[in-house]
């Protein structure tokens, strides 16, 4: 089977989705493979820092944003928004920082005037992704907020494939397909192709250009893969069933157990075939494959990484 670029669950959902305001099980499920994100991110950015503001964008319960506030004492300030009350609420109780203010915002919305030329960076950790008709917009608006010479760097989600396949495995296979009868695979696949249509980030050739249009230098366009090692069982599973992915829940609820179930080989089947082949090309992650041993497996993101130079007026 051909997979989709992009996470099936992602691509076919509606325009109002959003993500389930749940920052307790974010920080227990989620957090530990964000942080990982992040810093792949990072990695990729090579920022150094002096006396920086930067907007965080997307931060949810705001554990990812403590963590790039102790990247460096050089960073002033960080303007950490999200669409989601509950979650920027636990962020302000959990993760509160004199140097963070955090802020409920859609940013597909107004933008305060004062967010003018004021940011030296602004920062999003899989956030834009969930911006599908909106993008060009709020790349605007990124880039009114940023001073001459600031930068932009974020990552987009793409998929991860064991999630990927096992969920498009199940619903065709005869134990489960009755389930999703208003969701046939084919159907589902072709909403999917159609969306990835607007997902511009999706394109490595055309996202570049967009980004050049709105005014942006581009210093990078890519593909990343980030490996975390975690332990991948129901409970792991169904925690982020819950809070990022919705085909699940069209399991009846008695039957969700044994559905996890099934989930899982092949989650864990297809993340360890990947890790594998990568690790006999010489894969820079094998040495998190110590952490096998601690009954923990590989698991992929697949993100595109961009950064991005507002350019200093001549
Ligand atoms: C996958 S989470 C990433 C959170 C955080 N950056 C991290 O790395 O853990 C994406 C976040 O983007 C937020 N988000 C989605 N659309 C948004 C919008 N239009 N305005 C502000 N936040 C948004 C979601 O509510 C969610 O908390």
């Amino acid at each position: 089977m051909d997979l989709p670029k992009v996470q099936v669950d992602y691509a076919t959902r509606e325009g109002d989705w959003q993500f389930n305001p749940n920052p307790e099980l974010y920080a227990e499920v989620a957090t530990q493979f964000q942080r990982r994100n992040a810093n792949t991110l990072l990695k990729e950015l090579c920022w150094s820092y002096l006396d920086d503001i930067i907007l965080d964008i997307g931060c949810n319960n705001g554990d990812v944003t403590k963590m790039l506030l102790s990247k460096s004492d050089q960073i002033h300030h960080i303007m950490a928004c999200d669409i989601l009350a509950p979650c920027i609420e636990y962020a302000k109780q959990k993760n509160a920082d004199a140097n963070i203010t955090y802020i409920e915002m859609d940013v597909c919305k107004e933008w305060p005037t004062s967010w003018e030329n004021r940011f030296d960076k602004v920062f999003s950790n899989e956030c834009l992704n969930m911006i599908v008709d909106n993008q060009e917009n709020v790349l605007k608006k990124v880039f009114n907020s940023l001073k001459p010479g600031g930068e932009l760097g974020a990552s987009y989600f793409l998929r991860i494939d064991g999630i990927q396949a096992a969920t498009l495995t199940l619903m065709e296979s005869e134990k489960w397909k009755k389930y999703f009868t208003e969701n046939k695979l084919s159907k589902t696949l072709a909403i999917t192709q159609k969306n990835i249509e607007k997902m511009v980030w999706c394109d490595e050739q055309v996202f570049p250009k967009m980004l050049e249009k709105i005014g942006f230098q581009v210093k990078l366009c890519k593909s990343v893969q980030s490996w975390s090692f975690l332990k991948i069982d129901c409970t792991f599973i169904k925690g982020t069933f819950d809070l990022f992915f919705k085909f699940y829940h069209q399991i009846p609820t008695a039957l969700q157990g044994d559905y996890l179930t099934d989930m899982v080989s092949i989650i864990k089947e297809i993340e360890m075939m990947k890790f594998q082949f990568l690790s006999d090309k010489g894969n820079e992650w094998a040495h998190l494959m110590q952490d096998e041993s601690n009954d923990k497996h590989p698991l992929c993101q697949e993100l595109i990484i961009i950064h991005c130079v507002k350019p200093n007026v001549s």
